[in-house]
């Protein structure tokens, strides 16, 4: 049996990222390759994956790419094996993977995502012309989603395995283009590829692909749900026998507090301190009586930050202070500048993109939030323990998997690793944080939830076997 993937993602860190697919697509091949299983990665060649590509041996190429020639470029960055996809027509923009300077997505998304999973499916079906073919067809999101459809068109022999990192996420497209799109007419039903009269890219990829994972067992089963899980609940309901869900892991090389060259390395709780005093001294906060808590988010209605609006004065009420970093919905931009506004000695705010600053709030803060209505996996809260900075979560998805409620329960059994908090509303928010600056003030309490929190696996060697089992499935079918 090869034991050869493709796996095809919109983003992959350290190249380009906008959350924690990134993440999850960049740290995959480190932690299958102890697995025996050796996995490429293509991506979109966006100006700074080119700029990383250069000097890339061409291995694939076809003239007519959805508007204009695109070419595959083969190179190694950041230990990686990588295949950038090189169209300039569709990527060569001053921009983000999906949103031009105007914060709008890009017009021709859906070509642009089509042209991936094109290259990817042609690859996975006819090889390189290195002669390397993959075994397993490995895809992420709505992004990559028309990928098994091709597949499959093209007659390919390898399995192919679909990821949800996040099912709010659609592809939706007018049912006009699916000519445009080379998608088989016959699949243009509610069985298909069709959602209400549209084309429903993920929906492609959930139908065609052999396999489906997801990244929280929580969350797989959330998915089955009118709730959760977007108007694809029936479609993964039926396909519920080939629906896995295998927990993230975070990339250990890039977040351990011994190692972590953005802080004051530390390896037992203590170490936390200098790196508060800094954050505060960087944040200009005066350091607070009660814990600092930090959030690292995109500003979206998922996240559940309205929840946290609502909740603050109950934090500050109770000693504590917040500091938050992110970007997103220009609405929750500026009620958190305006919060800032109003509480300068006691909420900080840094509206932006900063993976360094990311590392010095999960280094220096007593407890991170992460409120959010739902969440596939989310991988703060990961960071959080690692660094013994306490999660403070709501009850849904990954969250749900990853962190010990400090409960009676959880106290005396002497195990737990935060708090857990339901329903995801504002008041049991802001019972949680007032709990914890309760156990904040309790020192013996807390040092021993910090390490239990920073003892907690949060790697990949847990879940990497499971992906394993599923590629070598596929790759036996
Ligand atoms: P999601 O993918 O839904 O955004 P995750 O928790 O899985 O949520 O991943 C988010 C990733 O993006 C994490 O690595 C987090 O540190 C990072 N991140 C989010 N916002 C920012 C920001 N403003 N600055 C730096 N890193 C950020
Ligand atoms: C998505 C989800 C997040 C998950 C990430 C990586 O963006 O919102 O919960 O951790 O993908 O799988």
């Amino acid at each position: 049996m090869r034991r050869t993937v493709l796996s095809v993602a919109s983003e992959v860190a350290p190249l380009v990222k906008t959350g924690g697919l990134a993440d999850v697509a960049g740290a995959l091949p480190g932690a299958l390759l102890p697995e025996g299983w050796a996995i490429r990665t293509l991506l979109p060649g966006y100006p700074a994956v080119l700029e990383a590509a250069r000097g890339g041996r061409e291995v694939w190429r076809e003239e007519r790419l959805f508007g204009g020639p695109g070419r595959v470029l083969a190179f190694e960055a950041a230990g990686l094996d990588l295949l950038a996809l090189d169209a300039p027509h569709l990527y060569l923009r001053d921009g983000g993977p999906y949103l031009g300077r105007d914060g709008r997505d890009w017009p021709d998304n859906a070509e642009r995502f089509a042209a991936l999973a094109w290259a990817g499916a042609a690859i996975a079906a006819e090889g390189l012309a290195d002669g390397w073919r993959p075994a397993v067809l490995h895809v992420h999101d709505w992004q990559a989603a028309l990928a098994p459809v091709y597949l499959k068109e093209r007659g390919g022999r390898a399995g192919s395995l679909i990821t949800i990192h996040n099912v709010a996420f659609h592809g939706l497209v007018d049912a006009s283009r699916r000519s445009a799109l080379r998608l088989p007419e016959a699949g243009f039903t509610p069985e298909g590829y069709e959602f209400w009269g549209r084309i429903s890219m993920l929906k492609a990829g959930l139908v065609w692909a052999d396999r489906i994972s997801t990244v929280s067992p929580t969350y797989a089963r959330e998915l089955l749900t009118p709730e959760f899980g977007m108007g694809l609940d029936g479609v993964l309901r039926a396909r519920h026998h080939v629906l896995r869900g295998i927990l993230n892991g975070i990339d250990e090389r890039v977040w351990n507090p011994a190692t972590d060259p953005a802080i004051a390395r530390y390896r037992a709780p203590s170490g936390k301190a200098r790196n508060r005093a800094a954050l505060c001294a960087e944040l200009g906060l005066p350091p607070p009586k009660g814990p600092l808590c930090v959030v690292v988010s995109r500003l979206s209605e998922q996240k559940g930050l309205d929840l946290l609006l609502a909740a603050l004065p109950r934090l500050l009420e109770a000693g504590g202070a917040l500091a938050l970093l992110g970007a997103g919905d220009s609405g929750f931009e500026a009620a958190f500048r305006n919060a800032a506004a109003t509480h300068p000695d006691r909420v900080a705010v840094r509206i932006g993109y900063d993976e360094a600053l990311a590392h010095r709030m999960i280094a220096g803060g007593d407890a991170i939030l992460v409120p959010s209505r739902f969440e596939p996996c989310g991988l703060t809260q990961l960071y959080g323990l690692r660094y013994g900075t306490l999660p403070v979560v709501a009850l849904t998805g990954g969250l749900a998997d990853t962190v010990i409620n400090a409960n009676d329960a959880g106290m005396k059994a002497g195990v737990a690793t935060g708090i857990q908090f339901h329903p995801v509303t504002a008041a049991a928010l802001g019972e949680a944080l007032e709990r914890l600056a309760a156990l904040f003030a309790d020192r013996e309490a807390w040092t021993a939830m910090q390490r239990n929190a920073m003892r907690h696996p949060v790697g990949w060697a847990a879940s990497a076997p499971a992906y394993a089992a599923l590629y070598a499935e596929l790759a036996a079918a």
